[in-house]
This record gives structure tokens, C-alpha cells and sequence, in this order.
């Protein structure tokens, strides 16, 4: 659960203040789907390092799984955010000179003294990645980096995952093989907030939120049966790209339950 209220996030470039955040109010429910939009420069990205923890605002309050971030020392907050919180980035933000495994292990040695590398190969199975643990991310594609970098986020197995653009740098097949993924661990109770410019992305999840001049001008539930006719259309779009290429598609498993129109 995340429980902002009124922050703002002001930064000072010489005699200008840019409102990154301008008093914004929002709670996300345990469990929730939401999708974040709004064009360049309208506070997404500042909005997703707040709640993520990443940075403190310049005023307001936020909770997350009911605990005041204002209130935390740096030490807790990077707890909370290696052991809560899985971010996923549009550039992947993977360590280059290592392997898939050593970047996937890294949220484990944080906490801990000793620790057992098995985790992170079953994350790296989970996004079906076996096959790429020795590989360096130059040696993956997008979509594979993109699946490292998922395989990391949710290795402690956190509550949140918060997703800036993760499809952004990747083909429309490829994306839609990371938002399988996306669409899996939510439907196994993970709270997940996504930025995105497509609109295509954005109506998959259960709640669009729009922003504009850090502020939050739209906040509405996507239509169920609209969703689900999205998510039905994606897919077999996916999959038939694959039957022409006579490839096997790595999703090719039925839909996951939330995808069905409830
Ligand atoms: N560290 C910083 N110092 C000064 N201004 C900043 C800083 N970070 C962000 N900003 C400004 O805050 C505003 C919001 O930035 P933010 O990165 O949240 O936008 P965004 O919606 O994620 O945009 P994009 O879609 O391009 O990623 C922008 O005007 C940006 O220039
Ligand atoms: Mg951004």
C-alpha cells in the first residue's frame, strides 16, 4: 500500500524553481495495477523515485506498507528499498561487466553476510532466462537485459514493483513479452506501477493515472471489458507474429487470469 499526501518535489536551478511534484495526494491499494502517463517532463519518473524511495520530497508525506518514509534514516530506507521495493528501468541499468547471474545475485549480497546464489537463478528461470545465466548484458538483447533487470527487481520477492518505461527501448513483440511478465507477477499479488508514453500499455493495467506540470489530472479505472479486449488483441497479435516467423513464442501459455475481463 502507498499513501501520499500533498508532495511536492521542488528543485532549484539558479533564481527558477522547477515543480518537479506540486502537492500531489495518492494511495494505491495493496495489490493494485496502476499505469502512470503524461508527457515528457510532467513529474512521472520524479513521482515513481519518491514512492520508490529514492529520494526524499521537499514536502508532504509518504507511506509505504505503512511505513512514513519521512520519518526513516537513509540505512532504513535502503532496506525498505532492497527488500520491498523492485525497480525496473526503460535503460535497464544493468552492470555491463558482468553476467546475467552476478546482476540478478546483487540485491541478495545487500543484506545479507552469506548468501545462496539460488534465488536468483530461480528468478532468472521465472523470466526464462536459464539459458542466458553466464551471459554478459553485451551479449543479450534488449528484451533480454529487460528480463535480467525484472529477474533483480523481484529476487527478494518485494511487495511493489515500480516499472519506468520498461518497454521504452524495446520492439513492440518484445514488449509485449516483458508485459507478460508484468502481468504475471501482479496477478500473483504484486502491486505494480507503470510509466508509459503508449496508450496501449498504459489501458492494460487496472488504473491510469495521467500527470501534467507535476500534477495529477486524470485518475481513472480502465474499463474491465476493454482491458481484457486489449490484452486478448496484444496477444494474439504476439502470437501470430511468432507462428509467421514458425518460431515458438516464449508466452506461448494461455493468459494469465487477470487478463480475463472480470
Ligand atoms: N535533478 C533535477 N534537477 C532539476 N530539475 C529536475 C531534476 N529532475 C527532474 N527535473 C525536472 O523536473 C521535471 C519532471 O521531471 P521527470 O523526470 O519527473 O519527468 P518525466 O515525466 O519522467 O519525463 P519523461 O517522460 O521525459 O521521462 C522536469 O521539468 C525536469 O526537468
Ligand atoms: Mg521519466
Amino acid at each position: 500500500m502507498i499513501r501520499a499526501s500533498q508532495i511536492s518535489k521542488h528543485y532549484h536551478m539558479g533564481d527558477s524553481t522547477v515543480r518537479a511534484l506540486d502537492c500531489v495526494d495518492l494511495h494505491i491499494p495493496q495489490g493494485q495495477f496502476v499505469s502512470i502517463i503524461g508527457s515528457s517532463g510532467s513529474g512521472k519518473s520524479t513521482m515513481m523515485h519518491l514512492i520508490g524511495c529514492l529520494d526524499h520530497p521537499t514536502s508532504g508525506t509518504i507511506e509505504i506498507h505503512g511505513q512514513d518514509v519521512n520519518a526513516m534514516s537513509e540505512k532504513r530506507m535502503a532496506l525498505l528499498r532492497n527488500n520491498e521495493i523492485g525497480f525496473v528501468f526503460q535503460t535497464f541499468n544493468l552492470i555491463s561487466r558482468t553476467t546475467a547471474l552476478d546482476n540478478v545475485v546483487v540485491p541478495l549480497m545487500y543484506t545479507r553476510k552469506s548468501f545462496s546464489t539460488k534465488p536468483a537463478i530461480q528468478a532468472l528461470e521465472r523470466v526464462g532466462l536459464s539459458k542466458r545465466i553466464k551471459h554478459k548484458p553485451s551479449e543479450m538483447s534488449g528484451g533480454e537485459c529487460q528480463r535480467v533487470a525484472i529477474a533483480r527487481a523481484i529476487v527478494n520477492k518485494p511487495k511493489l514493483l515500480l516499472a519506468d518505461e520498461p518497454t521504452g527501448n524495446l520492439d513492440t513483440k518484445t514488449g509485449t513479452q516483458i508485459m507478460d511478465i508484468v502481468h504475471e507477477l501482479h496477478a500473483e499479488g504484486m502491486t505494480v506501477v507503470l510509466v508509459t508514453h503508449e496508450m496501449d500499455i498504459a489501458v492494460q493495467a487496472e488504473r491510469m493515472i495521467e500527470m501534467k506540470d507535476g500534477k495529477i489530472v486524470a485518475d481513472t479505472a480502465v474499463d474491465a471489458a476493454r482491458r481484457a479486449e486489449i490484452l486478448t488483441l496484444n496477444h494474439e497479435a504476439h502470437q501470430s507474429l511468432f507462428r509467421k516467423k514458425s518460431l515458438h513464442s516464449p508466452s506461448s501459455k494461455p493468459l494469465p487470469p487477470q487478463m480475463e475481463a472480470k
